[in-house]
């Protein structure tokens, strides 16, 4: 595994940099389209209504050709978008001392900096970012501010808000998929798999904040991954940058960035869950000239001691579970690992 100088607090400065240096020049990256060029793709991301007659027809559609989509008619309050947006962009404008001082310890994921798949890099991405549990705002954001005060306050408030709205979104997602497998109405309010997993459900988050990029095509502002867990719901600033891969031939497609949207990407072990009927997206983030690009995932997954094995009405009668068992730290072993040999953690669940 190559040193990562990216676990580490980024403290290159990316706002007076004129060209990419050696340590941020990404080889291998293919074609980036650019904006325009994404909008005249032939491939359109879905969109979902989640408030719409058809939405669990949609929603299993694009879960099994995308594992992304789009989500309106979430019901959740315009506004908040913004809110989040200007936290998290006073939350990077910081003083580099203040961010380092919550910089990620070795060994942990969360912190400034935390980025779990920055170990498998040699080169360091474009952005800033900062994952946290979102049950542990409070003490986690002491580290910047040691007095609390007013930022502080507003800070947490407002992603406090998120969390709490994002969780009860992630609750009606996954209550939808269950209806896509056949759960009836009694199940879903009653039944002992699904009230655990959504009484259970884990969050995490991780603002990232990508820079403008002197040369965009030399670098990536997140390399390409699959998220791990269940679902992420993600609120973006109105700068595209968020790709997903279409198959062949292989391709990336912009998400677009629609105002009002989440953005939904369904995880590795929500592939395991359904046994594969849904998929994760393989998705990557770019960086551009012009604007800044800020994004705030929300990941919902399994509690660490859960195991997370097929369900049986994604399973076929007479036929084995598609994936083995995995509780979400094994998962991240065998994806460590696979990653290592370039492999598909899936595949070596299978
Ligand atoms: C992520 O994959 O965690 C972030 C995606 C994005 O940049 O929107
Ligand atoms: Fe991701």
């Amino acid at each position: 595994m190559p040193s990562s100088p990216a676990t580490a607090a980024p403290h290159f400065e990316f706002r007076s940099a004129e060209r990419v240096p050696e340590t941020h020049a990404w080889s291998g990256l293919d074609d980036h389209p650019s904006v325009e060029a994404a909008a005249a793709d032939r491939d359109v991301v879905p969109v979902v209504d989640l408030g719409g007659p058809d939405v669990v027809r949609e929603m299993a559609r694009a879960g099994e050709e995308w594992g992304a989509f789009l989500l309106v008619g979430h019901g959740v309050a315009r506004g908040l978008e913004a809110r989040v947006e200007e936290q998290v962009a006073r939350l990077f404008a910081l003083p580099e001392p203040d961010k380092a001082r919550a910089g990620c310890r070795p060994g942990e994921v969360s912190g400034y900096g935390g980025l779990p798949l920055a170990d498998h890099f040699s080169k360091v991405m474009w952005s800033e970012g900062y994952t946290f549990a979102a049950a542990a705002i409070r003490d986690e954001f002491r580290r910047v501010w040691p007095h609390g005060g007013d930022q502080y306050l507003r800070f947490c408030d407002v992603m406090e808000e998120y969390h709490r709205e994002m969780r009860a979104l992630g609750v009606k997602l996954l209550d939808v998929f269950f209806r896509a497998l056949g759960h009836t109405d009694d199940q879903i309010a009653a039944g002992e798999t699904e009230r655990k997993i959504r009484e259970t459900l884990a969050a995490t988050m991780r603002p990232i904040l990508y820079h403008r990029c002197p040369e965009p095509e030399r670098t990536i502002g997140l390399a390409a991954h699959t998220d791990s867990g269940f679902i992420t719901l993600i609120v973006q600033n109105l700068v595209p940058g968020l790709q997903l891969l279409r198959r062949g031939p292989d391709r990336w497609v912009m998400v677009p960035a629609l105002p009002g949207a989440f953005v939904v990407l369904l995880g590795d072990l929500f592939q395991v869950l359904t046994n594969g009927r849904f998929h994760s997206a393989l998705h990557r983030g770019v960086v551009n000239r012009e604007r800044v690009r800020i994004s705030v995932p929300y990941f919902l997954g399994p509690p660490a001691d859960m195991k997370v094995a097929p369900l049986a009405s994604a399973v076929p009668p007479g036929r084995k579970p598609a994936f083995r068992a995995v509780t979400w730290p094994e998962y991240m072993e065998v994806k460590h690992r696979a990653s290592d040999m370039d492999a598909s953690a899936l595949e070596l669940l299978q």
